[in-house]
């Protein structure tokens, strides 16, 4: 995870790659640093604790931020604690290179013993700096240009890595190197400034020209001249790629919210439409996905869809099943990816693996899609981040169009990705006659009111705050939900556990009685989802069970409704919709439930302790 962002061009580096830092905190936030090149002499700051408190001890020593040349990271620990002197950068012996890694050095032990052997000295526990002093130790052994002894370097290296070496004898040049960890380069106006970063936003105010770096790619950043790009295994150059971002600075912004993770529940209907937009057209009954559209026949002839993916994205992926065998009847599997690359699966080329990932960068997702196509399924990418390496290593794909999620905690990511599914499975139930042209139209139509809901929705934001009051103590909650709704249950849930650290489980309503309902007494709130469609009178039966338990009972119930009220301590009441809708609808109060209480615990909202917004490690 971590964030890294660099600079060298003709600017003032320190700004540059301080506010980089700002905007990449989302990835890793227990500690930081910087490395500043005045022209002599490199300059490192480091600490423990945020970006913020970096910048408290440069902000006042001027000396800290002179120069044109500049790297910058913030980290999630993975090899060594969170402190100052394993904070990144990290120097080589001689004090002459310097790194910024995002990754794993997995054979670090034995590259540091070898180090060791020929006289280095380790200042960090962390394998960061085996990796700088392997790449000084190849430098010197070979008497070649840093390009090459990072080439070299890193052919010895078993892990992942996204890096930004610089080195303070040849000042101007920068490397980076990519496997398995994200890395963008901007390019300013004819090569004369390039930005680094783990992901463009520091640097959309600057340049929308990047280069995203392939796997096994290395590139040498020189001032006035052409990236040059070459494999790293291979040793061959070749042609960078350059893209142009469409995103926005405003998009990046808080836009006038407290937190990104408010503002990200509350863009929900705008990004539930930007996501639907020119793929439903409802009038006419008709769904376009050139990403299915190009390979209906592999969704048609598949003997089983198996959906893969990490936390609030497998969520989604639980109602994609319900979706998908409910309208397309197509056999569909649930797998958490990270067991799924270790379990030996069947997988054959009959299958259709749909991948779902909010960043694009989940390292087990990824590694789960390239088990799925060496046994020749094809897959199909969900993703929010565009140009991400899950987007890349799918055969084709839809993006999910939320705009940038930057809430360590997913909220509208989880409805979009909820969104292109229904639009999946609609498709394919089209496609198989399963559902009439009428039915799909009414089911559009009911879609497209979807958004407007959620409007409504978010205006009882402050009944939600007086709920959130009553329960913020509780040490142990419980989600229960049925059919569609039990997936939102478990997301729930999420919710809660990442942003409030309040232990909460979520459950299949029926469930409860095998187990959870020992935990029930006068001091557990329990959630439930009640709305009228869908196994209504039963959930009804578990509020009772739990009620003669004396559980508190907090119930999301549909407008209008009656019977819950009555034994519920507290309703939320959703608008009417379909019931393979309701997921929409019904995971809103949730996120606003967590919201408010992780606010009133005083909790990070956004960044979450030992959390990461993509989780680019195993
Ligand atoms: O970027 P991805 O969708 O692949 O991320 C998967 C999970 O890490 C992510 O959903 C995580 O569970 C969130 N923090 C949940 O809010």
């Amino acid at each position: 995870m971590c964030g890294i962002t660099g600079y060298i061009g003709y600017r003032d580096a320190y700004p540059i790659v301080m506010n980089g830092l700002k905007r990449l905190e989302y990835r890793g936030y227990d500690s930081s640093g910087i490395m500043m090149f005045d022209g002599k002499n490199i300059l490192l700051s480091k600490t423990k604790g945020k970006v913020s408190d970096l910048e408290a001890i440069t902000e006042n020593e001027k000396e800290r931020k002179v120069g044109q040349i500049g790297i910058g990271h913030t980290r999630w620990a993975t090899h060594g604690v969170p402190n100052d002197i394993n904070s990144h950068p990290h120097t080589s012996q001689s004090g002459n290179l310097v790194v910024v890694h995002n990754g794993i050095i997995e054979n670090y032990d034995t590259l540091r013993k070898e180090l060791i052997s020929r006289g280095y000295v380790f200042k960090s526990d962390t394998d960061t700096e085996v990796l700088i002093n392997l790449i000084e130790e190849v430098k010197k052994n070979e008497q070649c240009m840093l390009g090459k002894a990072v080439q070299l370097a890193l052919n010895n290296v078993i892990g992942a890595y996204a890096i930004a070496v610089f080195d303070q004898t040849k000042p101007d040049e920068i490397i980076v190197a990519r496997l398995g960890s994200p890395i963008a380069i901007g390019i300013g106006k004819e090569n004369s400034e390039f930005f680094i970063a783990s992901d463009a936003s520091p640097f959309i105010e600057y340049t929308k020209n990047a280069i995203y770096l392939e796997d096994e790619e290395l590139a040498i950043i020189k001032v006035g001249r052409d990236i040059k790009v070459r494999k790293i295994k291979d040793d061959i150059r070749v042609d960078a790629n350059i893209q142009k971002l469409k995103l926005s600075l405003d998009q990046i912004e808080k836009g006038g919210y407290d937190n990104f993770m408010l503002k990200e529940i509350h863009e929900q209907p705008k990004a539930i439409i930007d996501t639907y937009r020119g793929r439903m057209l409802a009038d006419q009954g008709i769904i376009r996905m050139s990403g299915i559209d190009d390979h209906i026949n592999k969704f048609l002839n598949a003997d089983r869809i198996i959906i893969i993916a990490c936390g609030t994205s497998w969520h989604a992926g639980l109602v994609g099943e319900y979706l998908i065998e409910d309208k397309a009847r197509i056999p569909v599997e649930v797998e958490y990816a990270s067991e799924f690359r270790y379990r030996n699966p069947v997988i054959t080329s009959r299958d259709v693996v749909i991948a779902i990932s909010q960043s694009g960068e989940t390292a087990d997702t990824l590694a789960a899609i390239k088990l799925a196509k060496s046994k020749g399924a094809f897959v199909f990418g969900i993703c929010n981040v565009v140009g991400s390496s899950i987007a890349r290593e799918t055969h084709a794909g839809a993006y999910t169009h939320a705009g940038p999620e930057i809430g360590v905690a997913s909220t509208k990511a989880f409805t979009t990705q909820i969104t292109v599914l229904t639009l999946i499975a609609l498709k394919l139930a089209s496609k198989k006659g399963e559902i009439s042209k009428s039915e799909l139209r009414a089911f559009m139509q009911e879609m497209k009111l979807i958004p407007k809901k959620i409007e409504t929705l978010l205006k009882i934001d402050d009944k939600v705050k007086e709920i959130a009051a009553v329960y913020k103590d509780a040490k142990n909650c419980l989600y229960l939900g049925r059919g569609f709704n039990f997936p939102v249950a478990l997301e729930g849930a999420l919710k809660l556990k990442e942003i409030s650290y309040i232990h909460a489980e979520g459950y299949p309503a029926a469930e409860m009685k095998h187990g959870p309902i020992a935990l029930i007494d006068e001091n557990m709130p329990i959630f439930v989802i009640a709305t009228n469609k869908g196994h209504y009178e039963k959930v009804v039966s578990n509020i009772q069970e739990i009620k003669s338990r004396s559980g508190k009972i907090i119930a999301i119930v549909t407008e209008g409704d009656t019977q819950v009220k009555e034994i519920a301590d507290h309703v939320i009441e959703i608008p009417e919709t379909e019931e393979a809708l309701a997921p929409l609808l019904t995971t809103i109060p949730f996120q606003l439930l967590s919201y408010h209480i992780a606010v009133m615990l005083n909790k990070n909202v956004d960044q979450p302790r030992n959390l990461a917004k993509s989780v680019t490690v195993e």
